[in-house]
């Protein structure tokens, strides 16, 4: 579904938590693919993994859209995990806003807090990600470090770390935090 972000009726509260029902996966999932198979061409047809398919390894956190003060829609998602071989060291992946709610509330910018807070109450020591390139901006903005540019997929990355102490710990995920946006003024056109 797509949204005209001047319209009354496009949502600006946002509660943004880590995913327990199983509608709240399943759209995570179906944003996922189209986001990183339709939209970017990463994947075809399914961009599940190894980590996706580890049982119990992987938490998806989400944005839900909010109507009359209800959960609605995942408009947002993140997936983080922590290294099996290397513990207290976590990573976070398929970050994805839907395209209708890019730059309009700070998601991507919640959905990081989320991800790196959540793994701090849980003992991470050290959180990474492989970046894409025109992301990494974003990413520095958000108090993390860029250690090294890398190819993941034939497509530039940065391999970054984030700022820990910028991240307190949300000890109960599932609850989450709600985000808003301020809604845009509608545009006025020159007559
Ligand atoms: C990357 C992505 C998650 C960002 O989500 P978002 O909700 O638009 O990000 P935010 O609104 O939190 O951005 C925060 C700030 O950074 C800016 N920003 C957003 N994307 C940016 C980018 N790629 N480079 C630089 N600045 C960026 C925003 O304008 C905003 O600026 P402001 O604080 O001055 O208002 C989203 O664009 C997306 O899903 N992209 C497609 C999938 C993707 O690239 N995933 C990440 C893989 S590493």
């Amino acid at each position: 579904m797509l949204f005209d972000p001047y319209d009354a009726h496009v949502p600006s509260a946002f509660l943004v938590k880590l995913a327990d029902a199983g509608w709240e996966r399943r759209e995570a999932a179906a944003l996922r693919r189209a986001v990183f198979c339709h939209e970017q061409g990463v994947f075809a047809g399914d961009d599940r993994d190894a980590i996706d398919a580890a049982d119990g390894l992987a938490h998806t956190i989400v944005a839900l859209s909010c109507v009359a003060g209800q959960p609605d829609q995942v408009v947002g998602t993140v997936r983080i995990h922590e290294w099996p071989d290397a513990p207290r060291t976590w990573t976070g992946s398929r970050l994805a806003v839907h395209a209708a709610f890019r730059r309009h509330g700070h998601l991507g910018s919640a959905l990081i807090r989320a991800a790196v807070g959540t793994a701090n109450a849980r003992g991470c020591d050290r959180f990474m990600a492989q970046v894409q390139a025109q992301n990494v901006e974003l990413f520095q903005k958000l108090n993390w470090r860029l250690l090294d540019r890398i190819e993941v997929h034939g497509r530039p990355h940065g391999v970054m770390q984030a700022g820990l102490a910028h991240y307190p710990p949300i000890a109960d995920p599932l609850t989450g935090f709600v985000v808003t946006a301020a809604r845009r003024a509608r545009r006025t056109e020159a007559a």
